[in-house]
């Protein structure tokens, strides 16, 4: 007999949506991306989402894109791919009143009440395709998932399949390294963050997922062949609340808040993929107090590429 909580997981088909591990809930559709899915990882979502408007300056897009949008005179369709709790797509429907937004993840966490133009689905952006047809979008955005997505070279094609041509791409990923601002000795640093980070990259590697991706977005969007006017933008993003300048305090104390959710949320991950529990406990308990108490200056960056689906 299954409990009100287990039917909770459970798609109307009877397929588990969820699972859980270590106290944590997991998405049941796609075995490659191993962070959680539950209130504590929405919330991420939710600081992460701030953190990128605060970067374009209050808005859910880099002003260029913004202006595409803006001088849409017809109803846009946009997609959201890996779309979280929604927060997104939600914004990017009441900023823009011609655009309609679908948002797809590979779990139902989406705000239920929205705008009658935002649309949620379930999908898994790995497999071969994306269930729309040729041509179908005029703006695709995907943002911090590409640690879900085993093939992004491919993933980047279906996009260019269904982006109509001169619709608009825009990428924004965090790069999975990690900078102390400033110089520090040989043997010094904050080496708990960094191993921590290490030991994420290697987890990640060994299921599959190319970790240099966020750093060569703009190279896979040209190895594609299907994009042009292809423009990079990276942020630095001040871990903690050093910045002197209020707008970069402000950015600085979300990711801290990101970081701080993020490192107890891939214990399960480091334990699926072979880590004794022993050792899992000490690098995120090395990489907390190096968050909590570094004497470095931490720093990480946010890659961004967007480009135009080219018209022949
Ligand atoms: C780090 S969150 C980012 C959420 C949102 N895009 C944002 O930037 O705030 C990554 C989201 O992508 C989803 N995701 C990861 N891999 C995916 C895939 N292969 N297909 C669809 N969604 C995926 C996850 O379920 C999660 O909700």
């Amino acid at each position: 007999m299954s409990t009100q909580e287990d039917d909770e997981y459970l798609a109307l088909d009877g397929y588990k949506l969820f699972y859980e591990m270590q106290g944590r809930k997991f998405n049941a559709l796609n075995q490659t991306y191993m962070l959680p899915a539950d209130d504590e990882e929405i919330e991420r979502f939710n600081l992460f989402h701030r953190l990128v408007k605060w970067i374009f300056g209050g808005n859910s897009v880099p002003g260029p894109v913004q202006e595409t949008l803006q001088s849409g005179d017809h109803r846009a369709s946009v997609l959201d791919v890996g779309t979280g709790r929604g927060d997104w797509a939600v914004e990017l429907c009441d900023m823009f009143p011609s655009v309609h937004v679908t948002g797809v993840d590979l779990v139902p966490i989406q705000y239920q009440e929205v705008p009658l133009k935002c649309l949620f689905e379930i999908w898994d952006a790995n497999a071969h395709y994306l269930p729309y047809g040729d041509r179908h979008f005029d703006f695709v955005h995907a943002r911090a998932v590409h640690t879900g997505i085993v093939d992004y070279p491919r993933f980047l094609r279906e996009i260019g399949r269904i982006l109509r041509p001169g619709g608009t791409i825009l990428l924004i990923e965090p790069d999975l390294r990690q900078w102390p601002e400033l110089k520090f000795k040989h043997g010094a640093g904050p080496r708990g963050w960094f191993t921590f980070w290490e030991t994420y990259r290697s987890c990640l590697f060994a299921s599959g997922i190319d970790v240099t991706v966020p750093q060569r977005l703009k190279r896979l969007l040209e190895e594609t062949d299907v994009f042009e006017q292809i423009q990079e933008l990276e942020g630095e993003i001040p871990v903690g609340f050093y910045p002197i300048s209020e707008a970069l305090l402000t950015v600085g104390q979300l990711q801290w808040m990101v970081y701080n959710l993020l490192l107890p949320a891939l214990k399960p991950m480091f334990l699926a993929l072979g880590l004794p529990e022993t050792s899992v406990d000490q690098i995120i308990k090395d990489a907390q107090h190096d968050l909590y108490y570094s004497k470095f200056k931490l720093s990480s960056r946010l890659r961004i590429a967007y480009a135009i689906r080219r018209r022949n």
